[in-house]
């Protein structure tokens, strides 16, 4: 199969290129490097995680129209894996605009050329943010999520809303994944298990948000990558899908299994609740499981994963 996967140099791209590489699919990435994090991470990716397998790689923006239609005419692309986005819920409330022009529009962008080049299966980032602050716990994809608050996961639901438009119409196969707090080697810099494990190296303090009273299903990217392969391969028609860990983990406890693969205890700042952040994120995975896959790694072997990794890279002992 050839696959083409939007933000192909982001943690989940380039992870889920390796996977599908090993499996001697072909890939075709695109990515536009920009500098919401260190670029030079999502560039040493694609050189140094991604080194010596065989790929195309465009870079540029998932909202310059004329260059996907340049891409998908010269390609020959049978199936979409659309991961690029603006990431990052707090980041969104400093720039709705755009987070709204990049997740709704180039996503619009992505849909347009899928039916125009008849892309067999579509399947797309959405997030466990959608479920804003719903009460129900686990959070199951039958609960209404029309109340989100955040405009990155109004961005998410936004595109859920208009992939459905596009299998009605066009009969598109199409499926948004709700992926839930992914973590592991090559994550990234703005997530709470890279700033910890960076602060807690440096004697920094770590902020601690609702004072630890946080409890999310933790998801390894391992886990990520066999889940979406397994949509890929699988799903037809419309869908919406959780992809979670299957073990619900409190913030505290996450922060104890750094503090022991350290062997260094964290200074923590405890701090309020986050505008726009959830206090609890609980995945009911039931839908996928049905379809073969499930959850295979703890936050003990994926947690040690990460900080060995991030010792590698950083050339710490
Ligand atoms: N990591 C998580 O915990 C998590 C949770 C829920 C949803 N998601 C979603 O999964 C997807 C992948 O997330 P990730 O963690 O790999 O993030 P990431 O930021 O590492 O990857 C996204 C990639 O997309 C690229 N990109 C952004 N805007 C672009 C544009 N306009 N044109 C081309 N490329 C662009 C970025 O440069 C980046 O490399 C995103 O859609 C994100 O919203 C991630």
């Amino acid at each position: 199969m050839k696959i083409f996967i939007t933000g192909g140099a982001g943690f989940i791209g380039s992870n889920l290129a390796k996977k599908l590489l090993d499996r001697k699919d072909q890939v075709v990435m695109i990515d536009n490097f920009n500098d919401y994090y260190d670029p030079k991470l999502k560039r040493d990716r694609i050189k140094i995680f991604l080194e010596g397998y065989k790929f195309k790689l465009y870079e540029g923006d998932i909202r310059d129209q004329k260059l996907l239609e340049k891409i998908f005419k010269k390609e020959k692309i049978e199936k979409v894996v659309h991961l690029a986005a603006l990431a990052g819920v707090r980041n969104s409330l400093l720039d709705p605009v755009s987070y709204a022009d990049v997740n709704i529009m180039g996503t619009l962008n992505l849909l347009e050329m899928a039916v125009k080049y008849k892309i067999k299966n579509f399947i797309f980032a959405s997030s466990s943010s959608v479920y804003g602050n719903n009460k129900k716990q686990p959070f199951s994809e039958e609960d209404n999520v029309d109340t989100p608050i955040s405009p990155y996961a109004a961005t998410k639901k936004s595109t859920e809303l208009l992939a459905h438009v596009y299998h009605h119409i066009y009969g598109l196969n199409v499926t948004a994944l709700r992926f839930f707090t992914v973590y592991g080697p090559w994550g990234r810099p703005d997530m709470a298990l890279f700033k910890f494990t960076k602060n807690i190296l440096e004697g920094e303090p770590i902020d601690v948000y609702n004072r630890g009273k946080m409890s999310r299903n933790f998801t390894y990217i391992d886990d990520i990558v066999s889940g979406t392969i397994t949509v890929l391969d699988k799903c037809k028609g419309y869908n919406v899908m959780n992809i979670g860990g299957d073990k619900e983990e409190t913030l505290t406890r996450y922060i104890e299994v750094i503090e022991e693969n350290i062997g260094k205890k964290a200074k923590k700042n405890l701090m309020p609740m986050q505008p726009g952040d959830v206090p609890s994120t609980v995945a009911d995975i039931r839908k996928l499981r049905k379809l073969g896959w499930k959850p295979e790694t703890r936050i003990e072997e994926g947690i040690k994963n990460f900080v060995e990794w991030y010792g590698g890279y950083y050339g710490i002992k």
